[in-house]
Protein backbone atom coordinates (compact mmCIF):
# COMPACT_ATOMS: atom_id res chain seq x y z
CA UNK A 1 0.00 0.00 0.00
CA UNK A 2 1.43 3.55 -1.35
CA UNK A 3 2.06 5.60 2.55
CA UNK A 4 0.14 8.76 2.38
CA UNK A 5 1.08 11.83 4.58
CA UNK A 6 -0.27 10.33 7.61
CA UNK A 7 1.14 6.76 7.89
CA UNK A 8 0.90 4.91 11.71
CA UNK A 9 0.31 1.90 13.51
CA UNK A 10 -3.44 2.06 12.34
CA UNK A 11 -2.64 2.36 8.74
CA UNK A 12 -0.88 -0.17 8.75
CA UNK A 13 -2.74 -2.81 10.72
CA UNK A 14 -5.28 -1.97 8.09
CA UNK A 15 -3.01 -1.60 5.01
CA UNK A 16 -4.58 1.92 3.83
CA UNK A 17 -2.85 4.93 2.87
CA UNK A 18 -5.08 7.17 5.10
CA UNK A 19 -6.17 7.24 8.38
CA UNK A 20 -9.74 7.98 7.57
CA UNK A 21 -12.49 5.35 8.15
CA UNK A 22 -16.33 5.03 7.01
CA UNK A 23 -17.88 3.46 9.25
CA UNK A 24 -20.75 1.12 9.71
CA UNK A 25 -24.25 3.00 8.58
CA UNK A 26 -26.83 0.38 9.00
CA UNK A 27 -29.64 -0.78 8.22
CA UNK A 28 -28.73 1.15 5.18
CA UNK A 29 -26.75 0.08 1.36
CA UNK A 30 -23.49 1.00 1.75
CA UNK A 31 -21.42 -1.08 -0.91
CA UNK A 32 -20.64 1.68 -3.32
CA UNK A 33 -19.79 4.39 -0.64
CA UNK A 34 -17.44 1.73 1.13
CA UNK A 35 -15.78 1.13 -2.26
CA UNK A 36 -15.66 4.62 -2.98
CA UNK A 37 -13.73 5.23 0.24
CA UNK A 38 -11.62 2.37 -0.19
CA UNK A 39 -10.46 3.07 -3.44
CA UNK A 40 -9.45 6.92 -2.38
CA UNK A 41 -7.16 5.55 0.10
CA UNK A 42 -9.12 5.29 3.13
CA UNK A 43 -11.20 2.20 4.74
CA UNK A 44 -14.84 1.79 3.61
CA UNK A 45 -17.22 -0.13 5.28
CA UNK A 46 -20.06 -2.25 4.14
CA UNK A 47 -23.08 -1.85 6.86
CA UNK A 48 -25.22 -4.46 8.58
CA UNK A 49 -28.49 -4.74 5.92
CA UNK A 50 -31.14 -4.42 8.98
CA UNK A 51 -33.64 -7.30 10.33
CA UNK A 52 -35.91 -8.03 7.91
CA UNK A 53 -38.53 -10.60 9.26
CA UNK A 54 -36.54 -13.47 7.55
CA UNK A 55 -33.03 -13.95 8.76
CA UNK A 56 -31.72 -15.84 5.50
CA UNK A 57 -33.44 -12.76 3.34
CA UNK A 58 -30.69 -10.31 5.53
CA UNK A 59 -28.00 -12.78 4.99
CA UNK A 60 -28.16 -12.97 1.03
CA UNK A 61 -28.50 -9.40 0.84
CA UNK A 62 -25.57 -8.54 3.13
CA UNK A 63 -23.45 -11.40 1.10
CA UNK A 64 -24.41 -8.98 -2.03
CA UNK A 65 -23.60 -5.85 -0.62
CA UNK A 66 -19.83 -7.50 0.36
CA UNK A 67 -19.73 -8.98 -3.41
CA UNK A 68 -20.58 -5.48 -5.14
CA UNK A 69 -18.62 -3.51 -2.63
CA UNK A 70 -15.43 -6.56 -4.06
CA UNK A 71 -16.51 -5.60 -7.56
CA UNK A 72 -15.98 -1.96 -7.04
CA UNK A 73 -12.75 -1.91 -5.33
CA UNK A 74 -9.35 -4.05 -4.78
CA UNK A 75 -8.48 -2.41 -1.77
CA UNK A 76 -9.07 -3.61 1.87
CA UNK A 77 -12.56 -2.89 2.92
CA UNK A 78 -14.49 -3.76 6.72
CA UNK A 79 -18.10 -4.89 7.55
CA UNK A 80 -19.77 -3.60 10.69
CA UNK A 81 -21.97 -6.00 12.32
CA UNK A 82 -23.54 -4.71 15.72
CA UNK A 83 -23.81 -6.83 18.37
CA UNK A 84 -27.03 -6.96 19.91
CA UNK A 85 -28.18 -8.31 23.30
CA UNK A 86 -31.34 -9.35 24.94
CA UNK A 87 -31.94 -8.63 28.80
CA UNK A 88 -30.61 -11.06 29.87
CA UNK A 89 -27.14 -10.81 27.87
CA UNK A 90 -27.44 -13.50 25.38
CA UNK A 91 -26.36 -12.17 21.97
CA UNK A 92 -29.31 -12.17 19.08
CA UNK A 93 -29.35 -14.09 16.29
CA UNK A 94 -28.84 -11.59 13.65
CA UNK A 95 -25.62 -10.84 15.03
CA UNK A 96 -24.11 -14.47 14.65
CA UNK A 97 -26.19 -14.73 11.69
CA UNK A 98 -23.98 -12.02 9.85
CA UNK A 99 -20.79 -12.34 11.53
CA UNK A 100 -21.07 -16.29 9.54
CA UNK A 101 -22.17 -14.66 6.42
CA UNK A 102 -19.11 -12.39 6.44
CA UNK A 103 -16.56 -15.06 7.17
CA UNK A 104 -18.27 -17.52 4.89
CA UNK A 105 -18.05 -15.21 2.02
CA UNK A 106 -14.15 -15.23 2.53
CA UNK A 107 -13.95 -19.10 3.14
CA UNK A 108 -15.89 -19.20 -0.68
CA UNK A 109 -14.50 -16.38 -2.81
CA UNK A 110 -10.94 -15.39 -2.52
CA UNK A 111 -11.38 -12.29 -4.45
CA UNK A 112 -13.59 -11.27 -1.05
CA UNK A 113 -11.03 -12.71 1.07
CA UNK A 114 -8.46 -10.27 -0.44
CA UNK A 115 -9.77 -7.40 0.35
CA UNK A 116 -12.32 -7.93 3.06
CA UNK A 117 -9.67 -7.67 5.82
CA UNK A 118 -11.36 -6.04 8.58
CA UNK A 119 -14.74 -6.64 10.83
CA UNK A 120 -15.75 -4.14 12.68
CA UNK A 121 -17.81 -5.32 15.44
CA UNK A 122 -20.12 -2.54 18.08
CA UNK A 123 -22.55 -2.42 20.57
CA UNK A 124 -22.38 -5.22 22.80
CA UNK A 125 -19.43 -7.11 24.20
CA UNK A 126 -17.71 -8.88 20.97
CA UNK A 127 -16.31 -11.81 23.37
CA UNK A 128 -17.39 -14.66 21.59
CA UNK A 129 -16.13 -13.71 17.94
CA UNK A 130 -12.86 -12.60 18.90
CA UNK A 131 -11.58 -16.03 17.88
CA UNK A 132 -13.34 -16.97 14.58
CA UNK A 133 -12.36 -13.25 13.74
CA UNK A 134 -8.36 -14.04 14.36
CA UNK A 135 -8.71 -17.29 12.63
CA UNK A 136 -9.95 -16.10 9.85
CA UNK A 137 -6.54 -13.87 9.83
CA UNK A 138 -8.86 -10.67 9.79
CA UNK A 139 -8.59 -7.14 11.84
CA UNK A 140 -11.01 -6.80 14.57
CA UNK A 141 -11.54 -3.61 15.83
CA UNK A 142 -14.62 -2.81 18.18
CA UNK A 143 -16.32 0.35 19.00
CA UNK A 144 -16.96 1.41 22.62
CA UNK A 145 -18.42 4.25 24.63
CA UNK A 146 -16.38 3.58 27.94
CA UNK A 147 -12.64 3.37 28.56
CA UNK A 148 -13.76 0.48 30.59
CA UNK A 149 -15.20 -0.89 27.84
CA UNK A 150 -12.12 -0.36 25.90
CA UNK A 151 -10.08 -2.04 28.38
CA UNK A 152 -12.16 -4.75 28.37
CA UNK A 153 -12.67 -5.28 24.60
CA UNK A 154 -8.25 -5.51 24.85
CA UNK A 155 -8.32 -8.16 27.19
CA UNK A 156 -10.25 -9.91 24.72
CA UNK A 157 -7.92 -9.79 22.05
CA UNK A 158 -9.32 -7.05 19.63
CA UNK A 159 -7.34 -5.43 17.35
CA UNK A 160 -8.04 -1.56 17.53
CA UNK A 161 -10.36 0.27 19.09
CA UNK A 162 -13.06 2.74 17.83
CA UNK A 163 -13.30 5.49 20.34
CA UNK A 164 -17.23 6.76 19.82
CA UNK A 165 -18.46 9.69 21.90
CA UNK A 166 -21.80 11.46 22.53
CA UNK A 167 -22.14 13.61 19.07
CA UNK A 168 -21.85 10.93 17.14
CA UNK A 169 -24.60 9.56 14.49
CA UNK A 170 -26.72 6.78 14.99
CA UNK A 171 -26.64 4.54 18.10
CA UNK A 172 -24.67 6.70 20.76
CA UNK A 173 -23.32 4.79 23.78
CA UNK A 174 -25.97 5.10 26.71
CA UNK A 175 -22.93 7.01 29.10
CA UNK A 176 -22.83 9.78 26.51
CA UNK A 177 -18.78 10.60 26.62
CA UNK A 178 -17.83 13.44 25.12
CA UNK A 179 -15.21 12.53 22.26
CA UNK A 180 -13.04 14.92 23.60
CA UNK A 181 -12.89 13.60 27.06
CA UNK A 182 -13.53 9.84 26.10
CA UNK A 183 -10.48 10.11 23.25
CA UNK A 184 -7.78 10.42 25.75
CA UNK A 185 -8.80 8.22 28.20
CA UNK A 186 -8.97 5.04 26.18
CA UNK A 187 -6.03 6.26 24.29
CA UNK A 188 -4.11 6.14 27.72
CA UNK A 189 -5.27 2.84 28.58
CA UNK A 190 -5.07 0.62 25.55
CA UNK A 191 -2.23 0.02 23.98
CA UNK A 192 -3.53 -1.25 20.20
CA UNK A 193 -4.36 1.66 18.14
CA UNK A 194 -7.19 3.98 18.65
CA UNK A 195 -9.84 5.45 16.19
CA UNK A 196 -11.96 8.49 17.35
CA UNK A 197 -15.67 7.84 16.33
CA UNK A 198 -17.96 11.33 16.49
CA UNK A 199 -18.04 14.93 15.01
CA UNK A 200 -14.72 14.50 12.45
CA UNK A 201 -15.13 16.02 9.25
CA UNK A 202 -11.95 17.47 7.72
CA UNK A 203 -8.42 17.89 7.97
CA UNK A 204 -8.45 19.96 11.01
CA UNK A 205 -10.58 17.15 12.87
CA UNK A 206 -8.39 14.85 11.95
CA UNK A 207 -5.51 16.61 13.75
CA UNK A 208 -7.20 17.29 16.47
CA UNK A 209 -7.98 13.83 16.74
CA UNK A 210 -4.32 12.51 16.43
CA UNK A 211 -3.60 15.01 19.22
CA UNK A 212 -5.30 13.29 21.62
CA UNK A 213 -4.03 10.14 21.30
CA UNK A 214 -5.95 8.66 18.59
CA UNK A 215 -4.69 6.64 15.55
CA UNK A 216 -7.38 7.53 13.17
CA UNK A 217 -10.88 9.09 12.51
CA UNK A 218 -14.17 7.14 11.77
CA UNK A 219 -16.92 8.98 10.27
CA UNK A 220 -20.67 8.94 9.43
CA UNK A 221 -22.24 12.13 8.69
CA UNK A 222 -19.63 13.74 6.67
CA UNK A 223 -19.60 10.54 3.76
CA UNK A 224 -23.01 10.38 3.55
CA UNK A 225 -23.29 13.63 2.09
CA UNK A 226 -20.66 12.65 -0.77
CA UNK A 227 -21.24 12.05 -4.77
CA UNK A 228 -20.35 8.95 -4.49
CA UNK A 229 -23.18 7.98 -1.93
CA UNK A 230 -25.82 7.15 -5.26
CA UNK A 231 -27.38 4.44 -2.89
CA UNK A 232 -28.90 7.16 -1.00
CA UNK A 233 -32.15 9.43 -1.93
CA UNK A 234 -30.83 13.00 -2.49
CA UNK A 235 -33.30 14.63 -0.40
CA UNK A 236 -31.12 12.45 2.37
CA UNK A 237 -27.70 14.17 1.92
CA UNK A 238 -29.87 17.72 1.35
CA UNK A 239 -31.34 17.66 4.58
CA UNK A 240 -28.06 17.12 6.55
CA UNK A 241 -26.73 19.71 4.41
CA UNK A 242 -29.62 22.17 5.40
CA UNK A 243 -28.99 21.30 9.20
CA UNK A 244 -27.37 23.86 11.83
CA UNK A 245 -26.02 23.70 15.10
CA UNK A 246 -29.06 22.27 17.89
CA UNK A 247 -30.81 20.69 14.74
CA UNK A 248 -29.70 17.19 16.04
CA UNK A 249 -31.73 15.47 18.58
CA UNK A 250 -31.12 12.27 21.18
CA UNK A 251 -34.34 9.89 20.91
CA UNK A 252 -34.41 6.17 21.98
CA UNK A 253 -33.94 4.24 19.17
CA UNK A 254 -33.02 0.28 18.26
CA UNK A 255 -30.47 -0.45 20.93
CA UNK A 256 -30.83 2.37 23.28
CA UNK A 257 -30.12 6.34 22.60
CA UNK A 258 -30.13 7.51 18.95
CA UNK A 259 -28.93 10.94 17.17
CA UNK A 260 -30.56 11.89 14.01
CA UNK A 261 -32.56 15.11 12.72
CA UNK A 262 -35.26 17.12 14.66
CA UNK A 263 -37.82 16.00 12.88
CA UNK A 264 -41.57 14.93 12.99
CA UNK A 265 -40.38 11.25 13.90
CA UNK A 266 -37.27 11.95 16.00
CA UNK A 267 -39.92 14.50 18.12
CA UNK A 268 -42.40 12.08 18.30
CA UNK A 269 -40.23 9.20 19.74
CA UNK A 270 -38.25 11.93 22.30
CA UNK A 271 -41.81 12.97 23.07
CA UNK A 272 -43.54 9.15 23.59
CA UNK A 273 -40.49 7.36 24.85
CA UNK A 274 -41.61 4.34 23.16
CA UNK A 275 -44.14 4.07 26.15
CA UNK A 276 -47.74 4.35 23.83
CA UNK A 277 -47.30 1.76 21.09
CA UNK A 278 -47.11 -1.71 21.55
CA UNK A 279 -42.83 -2.47 21.64
CA UNK A 280 -42.41 -5.05 18.35
CA UNK A 281 -44.56 -2.39 16.72
CA UNK A 282 -42.62 0.40 17.52
CA UNK A 283 -39.30 -1.44 16.55
CA UNK A 284 -40.41 -2.29 13.22
CA UNK A 285 -41.70 1.16 12.31
CA UNK A 286 -38.27 2.88 13.58
CA UNK A 287 -36.59 0.22 11.51
CA UNK A 288 -38.58 1.03 8.46
CA UNK A 289 -39.11 4.90 9.24
CA UNK A 290 -35.02 4.70 8.70
CA UNK A 291 -35.08 2.65 5.92
CA UNK A 292 -37.54 4.90 4.45
CA UNK A 293 -35.56 8.30 4.78
CA UNK A 294 -32.88 6.61 3.10
CA UNK A 295 -34.49 4.73 0.10
CA UNK A 296 -37.63 7.15 -0.65
CA UNK A 297 -36.25 10.18 1.14
CA UNK A 298 -39.05 10.84 3.49
CA UNK A 299 -36.91 13.02 5.78
CA UNK A 300 -39.87 14.32 7.92
CA UNK A 301 -42.12 11.13 8.95
CA UNK A 302 -39.10 8.89 8.31
CA UNK A 303 -36.05 8.42 10.86
CA UNK A 304 -32.62 10.61 9.58
CA UNK A 305 -29.76 9.31 11.71
CA UNK A 306 -26.90 12.01 11.80
CA UNK A 307 -24.12 13.41 14.34
CA UNK A 308 -24.21 16.40 15.65
CA UNK A 309 -21.60 17.58 13.26
CA UNK A 310 -24.40 17.69 10.46
CA UNK A 311 -24.82 21.05 11.96
CA UNK A 312 -21.16 22.15 10.34
CA UNK A 313 -21.40 20.34 7.15
CA UNK A 314 -22.69 22.37 4.47
CA UNK A 315 -21.07 21.00 1.40
CA UNK A 316 -21.25 17.51 -1.19
CA UNK A 317 -17.73 16.13 -1.11
CA UNK A 318 -16.26 13.75 -3.92
CA UNK A 319 -14.86 11.15 -1.57
CA UNK A 320 -12.02 10.61 -4.53
CA UNK A 321 -10.65 13.70 -4.02
CA UNK A 322 -11.43 14.48 -0.24
CA UNK A 323 -9.95 11.57 1.64
CA UNK A 324 -6.24 12.23 0.46
CA UNK A 325 -7.34 16.38 1.03
CA UNK A 326 -8.12 15.62 3.91
CA UNK A 327 -4.99 14.04 5.17
CA UNK A 328 -2.62 16.33 3.26
CA UNK A 329 -5.15 18.55 5.54
CA UNK A 330 -3.94 17.08 8.80
CA UNK A 331 -0.58 16.86 7.99
CA UNK A 332 -0.50 20.36 7.26
CA UNK A 333 -1.84 21.50 10.63
CA UNK A 334 0.47 19.42 12.34
CA UNK A 335 3.13 20.43 10.73
CA UNK A 336 2.51 24.12 11.41
CA UNK A 337 2.01 23.17 15.14
CA UNK A 338 5.03 20.79 15.30
CA UNK A 339 7.40 20.51 12.29
CA UNK A 340 7.61 16.96 10.91
CA UNK A 341 6.34 15.35 14.23
CA UNK A 342 3.16 13.74 12.71
CA UNK A 343 5.27 10.93 10.85
C1 LIG B 1 -27.13 6.89 9.33
C2 LIG B 1 -26.26 6.27 10.38
C3 LIG B 1 -26.35 4.88 10.57
C4 LIG B 1 -25.48 4.25 11.50
N1 LIG B 1 -25.53 2.88 11.64
C5 LIG B 1 -24.59 2.26 12.41
C6 LIG B 1 -24.49 0.83 12.45
O1 LIG B 1 -25.23 0.11 11.78
N2 LIG B 1 -23.52 0.30 13.23
C7 LIG B 1 -22.66 1.06 13.96
O2 LIG B 1 -21.78 0.52 14.63
N3 LIG B 1 -22.74 2.40 13.96
C8 LIG B 1 -23.67 3.01 13.17
N4 LIG B 1 -23.69 4.38 13.11
C9 LIG B 1 -22.63 5.15 13.77
C10 LIG B 1 -21.44 5.37 12.82
O3 LIG B 1 -20.82 4.14 12.53
C11 LIG B 1 -20.39 6.30 13.43
O4 LIG B 1 -19.99 5.82 14.69
C12 LIG B 1 -20.90 7.73 13.56
O5 LIG B 1 -21.56 8.14 12.39
C13 LIG B 1 -19.74 8.65 13.87
O6 LIG B 1 -20.17 9.93 14.13
P1 LIG B 1 -20.32 11.07 12.99
O7 LIG B 1 -21.67 10.81 12.38
O8 LIG B 1 -20.23 12.33 13.75
O9 LIG B 1 -19.21 10.89 12.00
C14 LIG B 1 -24.56 5.03 12.23
C15 LIG B 1 -24.51 6.42 12.03
C16 LIG B 1 -25.34 7.05 11.11
C17 LIG B 1 -25.23 8.53 10.91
Amino acid sequence: MTMGPIANRYTRLSDIEHPIVQEGLGPFRTPKLAAAVSNAGGLGTVSMPGFPRDLAEGAREFRAHIEECAALTDKPFAVNVPVGVDGDGKVLEFTDTYIKTALRAREEDDRIAERLTVLTTSAGFPGAYVAPIKDASMVHQHKVGSTAQAVKAQQAGVDAIIAAGFEMGGHAPSKGVHTYVLVPSVAAAVDVPVVLSGGAKDGPTLAAALCMGADAVAMGTRFIASEENSDWHPYYAQALLAAREGDDIAFTGVYGPCRGLRNRASLRLAEEHGETTNPAELLRWKIESMQRAQTEGDVEDGLVLAGQVTGAIQDMIKIAEFVPAMADEAAAVLDRLAPGAHS
